[in-house]
């Protein structure tokens, strides 16, 4: 079984980067909506300090990915060169971006709170961005904007590769055992 990535298949590394990154983001997903219908108090500091703790991580790990990416680039969409060929390119890069953007904004507008931003309750990080009211609903309201656009580009990839699946040309099956 190969680790890397090859002009044809998936390799390991790229297939248990991108379903295990799923579990955590779907969940981050959740998390953070969770939180957003919550008032911020003593009882459910300890949620807001893990969501951020795995929104870094999620932050490492697109990180980490990106950069396993240039040294064994994965295979393109399979099929023809045809518009769903570069719209699946294109989710593909936007989904990138924003795994960098969205844990960006999330640690923009909590050090505008002012409260110290930690990763697990033992790593303070530096702020982004300085304390004010105006910068936490900024990049707050940002952060909401691209949490969305997030949800909206991952049902259309999912769409998108179950539609493909079905169509009979292997793309899940591709992701899952590295062959189409
Ligand atoms: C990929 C990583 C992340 C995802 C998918 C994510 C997702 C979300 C979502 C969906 C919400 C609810 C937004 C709303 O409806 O207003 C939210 C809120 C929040 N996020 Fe994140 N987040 C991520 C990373 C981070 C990071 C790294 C931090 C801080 C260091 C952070 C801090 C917060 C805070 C404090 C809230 C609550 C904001 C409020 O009460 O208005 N997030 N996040
Ligand atoms: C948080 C959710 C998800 C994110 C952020 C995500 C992201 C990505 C990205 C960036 C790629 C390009 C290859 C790579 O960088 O590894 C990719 C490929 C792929 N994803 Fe996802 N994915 C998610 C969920 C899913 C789900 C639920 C499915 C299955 C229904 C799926 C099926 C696939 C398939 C089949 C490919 C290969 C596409 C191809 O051959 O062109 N993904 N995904």
């Amino acid at each position: 079984m190969g680790l890397r990535n090859c002009p044809e298949e998936f390799g390991l590394v790229t297939r248990a980067l991108h379903w295990t990154m799923m579990v955590i983001i779907l969940g981050q997903l959740a998390l953070g909506l969770r939180l957003d219908s919550m008032e911020p108090g003593l009882a459910n500091l300890w949620l807001y300090g893990l969501h951020k703790t795995i929104g870094f991580a999620v932050l490492a790990l697109i990180l980490i990915r990106i950069a396993w990416h240039l040294a064994s680039p994965p295979p393109p969409p399979l099929g023809p060169h045809g518009p769903t060929f570069w719209i699946a390119r294109a989710v593909h890069w936007a989904l990138y971006l924003l795994l960098i953007a969205i844990p960006l904004t999330g640690w923009a507008g909590s050090s505008a709170t002012g409260i110290d931003v930690m990763i697990a309750d033992r790593w303070t990080v530096p702020p982004l961005v300085e304390a004010s009211e105006e910068a936490e609903t900024f990049w707050f309201g940002l952060h909401d904007i691209l949490t969305k656009l997030l949800m909206a580009l991952i049902a259309l990839h999912i769409l998108g590769a179950v539609k493909r699946q079905i169509g009979g040309d292997g793309t899940l099956t591709r992701m899952i055992r590295g062959k189409a």
